[in-house]
Parts: C-alpha cells; sequence; structure tokens
C-alpha cells in the first residue's frame, strides 16, 4: 500500500497536495520511497510518497491485475474463500483450548490500516511552536548543552531557519533574545525597546513572512541583570506589581512590532488581566495571550538558561514559579488565567507533567499549549548522541504523547526535526 504521508488532516502546505496539472509520475528514491514529480519542473519534488514498509495480509494476492480481475469475475470465476488451515506456531508450542474472551483488544490492533484507522491522536507539524534563539551577531554560534541548537544571528541565520522550517509545515515560532550585559538592568527596561532586538527581528520576519504565526516571551529575565524574571527589592524580593506594569510595556512594544501572540513566561500575579488591558488600550485586540498558566520551579531549564546566559545572579526561582510538588494549585492559576482572558494556556515543563496537562485540558475549554523545555530536549539528544535510545524514535513518542495528555500546541526545540520526519524528508 502508497500511502502519502500527510501526518494528520489540515496539514497543508507541508505535504503539498498532489496538483493533477502539474503531476507527472512518481519517481523510485529507493525501494520503498518515490517523489511526485512536477511536470517541466527542476524544482524540489512536492510530495513524499513511501510505500507500507509493513505486511498488510497474510493472504497471498493472486497478483492479477485489476482488469484481469474484473474478466475473471465476468467470466463467474471468483477467488475461493481463504483456507482453513491455521498457521502453526514453532515446535514445542503448548497446544490449549482457546480462552473465552469476549473481548481481544488484539484484534483492532492486527495491521497498519486497522491501527491507522484507530489512532487517536495525531502529530502535525502545524501543533509545533519552534523556539528560536536570537543574537545582535551576524554568525549563529552553537549552544553547547543543546546540540543542534544556535543562537541565531536576526539578520541572516534567522530568516534561513525559519525557511527550512517553513517548508516542512511548520509555520509558529517563538522568540528568545540573548541581550548583550550592557543593555541589562536592574528594571529591565530594555525590555520595551521598540527598536531592540525582539522587535527588529518581528519586523523582519513580518515583513520576509507576513503568514507566520509569532509568538513572544514576556518577562524580564534576559533583560535583567539580575538574571530574575521581575524587579528585585533590596531585601530578595521579586516585586510583583511593579514588575506586571513592565511587563505591559513590553506586551504593547512586541505588540507593536507586529507580534501575534504574547506569552508571559514569568508567573508574576495579575499579569494576565493587566497586559490584557494594556494591549486594548492601545489598539491591539486581535493580539492574543498565551498565558503560562503552571509553570513550574524546574531544573529542567539548564540548558536553556546558558543558551541565554540568564542564570539568576542569586537564589532561585521559587517564590513565583510553582512547586514541582504541586497539582491542585494549578487549577488556581487556570481560574485566574480564564477570568483574566488569557487565549491560551501553557503548562511547562512538558513530559513530567502530563497530569498537570491533563488536568488543564479536563477543566478549561481553551487551548492547551505544552513545552517541551531545554532539558527534556538535551535529555532526548545525549541518550540518542550516546546511543542508548533511538533518537528519532523517542522523539516522535513524547511529542505525541504531550498531544494524548492534551496539548494542542507544543513548544519544541524538535519542531524542524519533527516536522521532517513526518514530511518524510529525514536528515534535514
Ligand atoms: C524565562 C523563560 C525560561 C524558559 C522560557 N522562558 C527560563 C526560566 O524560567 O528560567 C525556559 C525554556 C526552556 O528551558 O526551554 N522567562
Amino acid at each position: 500500500m502508497a500511502s502519502i504521508l500527510s501526518p494528520a488532516p489540515g496539514n497543508v502546505g507541508v505535504v503539498r497536495s498532489i496538483d493533477d496539472k502539474i503531476y507527472v509520475g512518481l519517481r523510485p528514491l529507493s525501494t520503498r520511497t518515490y517523489v511526485a514529480v512536477a511536470r517541466g519542473s527542476k524544482a524540489r519534488p512536492f510530495a513524499v510518497v513511501r510505500a507500507s514498509s509493513e505486511k498488510e495480509v497474510s493472504v497471498k494476492s493472486s497478483g492479477l491485475s485489476i482488469e484481469e480481475c474484473e474478466a475473471a469475475a465476468v467470466a463467474g470465476k471468483f477467488p475461493d474463500p481463504p483456507p482453513l488451515y491455521r498457521p502453526q506456531g514453532p515446535k514445542g508450542t503448548p497446544v490449549v483450548q482457546p480462552l473465552p474472551l469476549s473481548r481481544r483488544p488484539r484484534r483492532n490492533r492486527k495491521s497498519p490500516a486497522l491501527r491507522a484507522a484507530f489512532q487517536e491522536t495525531t502529530l502535525s507539524p502545524s501543533n509545533f511552536v519552534h523556539p528560536l534563539f536570537i543574537h545582535e551577531g551576524e554568525e549563529d554560534v552553537p549552544i553547547g548543552a543543546m546540540p543542534g541548537c544556535f543562537r541565531l544571528g536576526w539578520r541572516h541565520g534567522l530568516l534561513e531557519e525559519v525557511y527550512k522550517a517553513r517548508d516542512v509545515g511548520v509555520n509558529s515560532f517563538v522568540l528568545f533574545p540573548k541581550i548583550p550585559d550592557a543593555l541589562k538592568s536592574q528594571t529591565g527596561d530594555e525590555a520595551y525597546n521598540d527598536n531592540g532586538l525582539v522587535p527588529r527581528a518581528i519586523r523582519l520576519l513580518k515583513d520576509k513572512y507576513p503568514d507566520i504565526v509569532i509568538y513572544t516571551d514576556v518577562a524580564l529575565d534576559p533583560y535583567s541583570s539580575d538574571g530574575h524574571d521581575g524587579i528585585v527589592r533590596e531585601d530578595g524580593v521579586i516585586m510583583n506589581d511593579e514588575t506586571v506594569h513592565q511587563l505591559c510595556r513590553q506586551a504593547v512594544s512586541q505588540a507593536r512590532a507586529g507580534a501575534d501572540v504574547v506569552s508571559p513566561s514569568d508567573m508574576m500575579d495579575g499579569r494576565i488581566l493587566a497586559i490584557r488591558m494594556a494591549l486594548d488600550a492601545e489598539g491591539f485586540q486581535d493580539v492574543s495571550i498565551m498565558s503560562y498558566t503552571a509553570k513550574y520551579a524546574s531544573a529542567f531549564y539548564g540548558p536553556f538558561r546558558e543558551a541565554l546566559d540568564s542564570n539568576p545572579r542569586f537564589g532561585d526561582k521559587k517564590t513565583y514559579q510553582m512547586n514541582p510538588a504541586n497539582y491542585r494549585e494549578a487549577l488556581v492559576e487556570t481560574e485566574a488565567d480564564e477570568a483574566e482572558g488569557a487565549d491560551i494556556l501553557l503548562v511547562k515543563p512538558g513530559l513530567p507533567y502530563l497530569d498537570i496537562i491533563r488536568l488543564l485540558r479536563d477543566n478549561s475549554s481553551l487551548p492547551i499549549a505544552a513545552y517541551q523545555v531545554s532539558g527534556e530536549y538535551s535529555m532526548i539528544k545525549a541518550g540518542g548522541v550516546l546511543k542508548m535510545i533511538d533518537e528519532e524514535k523517542v522523539m516522535m513518542e513524547s511529542l505525541l504523547c504531550l498531544r494524548r495528555a492534551g496539548a494542542d500546541i507544543i513548544l519544541t526545540y524538535f519542531a524542524r526535526q519533527a516536522a521532517s520526519v513526518l514530511c518524510g524528508m529525514k536528515g534535514n
């Protein structure tokens, strides 16, 4: 059976559908993989078609062509019913009476077609949001703790990365800036500089790719000389309402540059309502808010903080990020964010917090986002490099599991790699 590797319905633009006006045929790439070729074009193939690698049926086909089958049927020659012969187990297999089972769940897993028919959850590049690290430099700088990730030069590497991601159907991006120390301050004022790195990058991206969705991070940590998400009082307390004031300015500045979704990741109280009001007051009624609703004080953020050089200069983030031991508290945050007008609720980290994703999914009708954070990414990468696990399979499974738990969208550093796999274009 040949199947177009369109991973899920609604994923137009990834595996561009076969246009019969230009489609001329399939060109084999390997014994099982074919590419659809367009007429008169040297352009890249527009679809990858792969023959199923699994045996579908145990009964042998007679191998007749459709015409021969028809002719045989017209002539009254029908195939015999399948033989009653039962394939044997190996020598020594015990002979037993069949168990009297009214339910044998394995029946629905019998063949690839049945398994595909009953698959409850699907994964599509349209579910992914691709986090991108940017900096002022020209070069792309590899991030040691996150193999395969770079701080991208905002003028070059960023545009190229977005181009490649779009090519495999990823159209949503979230930007994280690496801010030079000289621009950091205790009140993080660079966060709302309209000509700062993030607003400039948004404008450039929107100019080049007007149809992409740009998410931004709203928090002070990349801009704070203290490395905290908020303003630090002299006694070390993170000031809530004063920080919210700065976050509103930051969100409005990002909206002004063309951001589609602003995403407060700071965990201050009351920031969703305040940001909603600030955006509306400036005429940005159409800009959405994705709230980091349940963001835990997690050790899984380590590699990210290295990437942005944003480690807190003292202490930790436990007075604002949630205690990993807590479950019910996520509902308190959910109720607040819903009431304050969030458009999307996010849970972070992802895989170790599947129960929280499910909790939010069952208690809110809003879309749910999961963030597969840097530490999760790096662990899978490291396991793959050391050949302890199959990186690609674990990557795909972990993403599928986040969807199964209830996430609509997934922020993941694997976005482009996973989308490439879904499009049948490995090793991208
Ligand atoms: C900061 C922010 C963090 C991440 C996203 N936004 C780090 C933190 O809270 O310290 C972490 C993402 C990751 O680890 O991939 N507002």
